[in-house]
């Protein structure tokens, strides 16, 4: 299968190391000054150049409406006919980004950075996109070891960064308030529900949360004492939080705590294939 990657940043050129490790050839294109491609990965002159022979395109430049606009109009003339073109845009739905313009093969694949190490890659239809598209996106996606998982009806932010979305905001107000610094908020989070989160979502943890009685005498038990919780919202001003969290992981490398991070995640994934 042949790709291109447009934009490569963070998740851009994740993909195009994930695509070119399971043997695509990957066609990247990127105006940055300072662009370096990972192994067996081929730089394009041009967007057009990019993908004139593609059977799959992954977007990942800025998350900007105008930007996926223009970009998209693009892709949809210059793109062979038959190719896939993907938007790993993290809120903004194709729909919006497609109006005026054919989509019926346009459609999100938002992964969770890094993609070539987390699995999860939201497939998300716009209004056009024809059922034959979504089946190449989930082949496609899964050809790469990954788990997509298709969702029903587009709405801003989807379904996994409205999750986190959730509790960044409880989170950011519990440092604001003084409650926790950065840095025991996250050892709070990777020791308890990041570990549990790792095995069962929510739900399944819930039920289970409640014995053999289920979500039901856990929501009857422990979820009303949890109703009454007003959580809080961050301020106006993220200048502070930002601060905090520069003074406690800014010390280290960018390239180290990725690295370490990536270990780690791996280690969690062959703990679970083994078990
Ligand atoms: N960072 C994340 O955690 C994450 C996770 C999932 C999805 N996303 C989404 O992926 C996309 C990219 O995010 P990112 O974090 O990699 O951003 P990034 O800023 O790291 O990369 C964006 C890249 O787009 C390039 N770019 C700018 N103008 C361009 C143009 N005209 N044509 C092609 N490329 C151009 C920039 O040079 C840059 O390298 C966004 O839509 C974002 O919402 C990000």
């Amino acid at each position: 299968m042949k790709t291109a990657v447009i934009g490569a940043g963070v998740i851009g050129l994740s993909w195009a190391r994930l695509f070119a490790e399971h043997g695509h050839p990957v066609k990247v294109f990127d105006p940055r000054p300072d662009l370096d491609v990972p192994e067996g990965v081929e730089v394009a002159p041009t967007v057009a150049d990019a993908v004139r022979d593609a059977d799959v395109v992954q977007e990942n430049g800025p998350e900007d409406l105008e930007f996926k606009k223009t970009l998209f109009a693009e892709l949809v003339r210059t793109a062979p006919r038959h190719a896939l073109l993907l938007s790993s845009s993290s809120a903004i739905p194709s729909t919006a980004f497609t109006r005026g313009v054919d989509g019926s093969r346009v459609l999100i694949g938002h992964p969770f950075n890094p993609p070539h190490v987390l699995p999860l890659v939201e497939v998300v239809p716009g209004e056009q996109t024809t059922k034959e598209s979504v089946g190449r996106a989930v082949e496609f996606y899964r050809g790469l070891g990954r788990t997509p998982v298709v969702e029903r009806k587009e709405i801003p932010g989807f379904v996994g960064n409205r999750l986190q979305a959730a509790l960044s905001r409880e989170a950011a107000y519990l440092v604001e308030q003084g409650v926790v610094t950065p840095q025991d908020l996250d050892t709070v989070v990777t020791n308890s529900l990041g570990l549990r989160w790792a095995t069962v979502g929510p739900f399944l943890g819930a039920h289970l949360g409640g014995g053999p009685g289920g979500y039901r005498h856990l929501a009857q038990h422990i979820g009303r004492s949890m109703q009454g919780l007003e959580l809080g919202t961050p301020a106006q001003d993220p200048e502070r939080l930002i601060k905090a969290v520069e003074d406690a992981y800014g010390s280290s490398t960018y390239s180290d705590l990725a690295e370490t991070r990536d270990r780690r995640q791996l280690a969690v994934l062959t703990a679970l294939e083994e078990n």
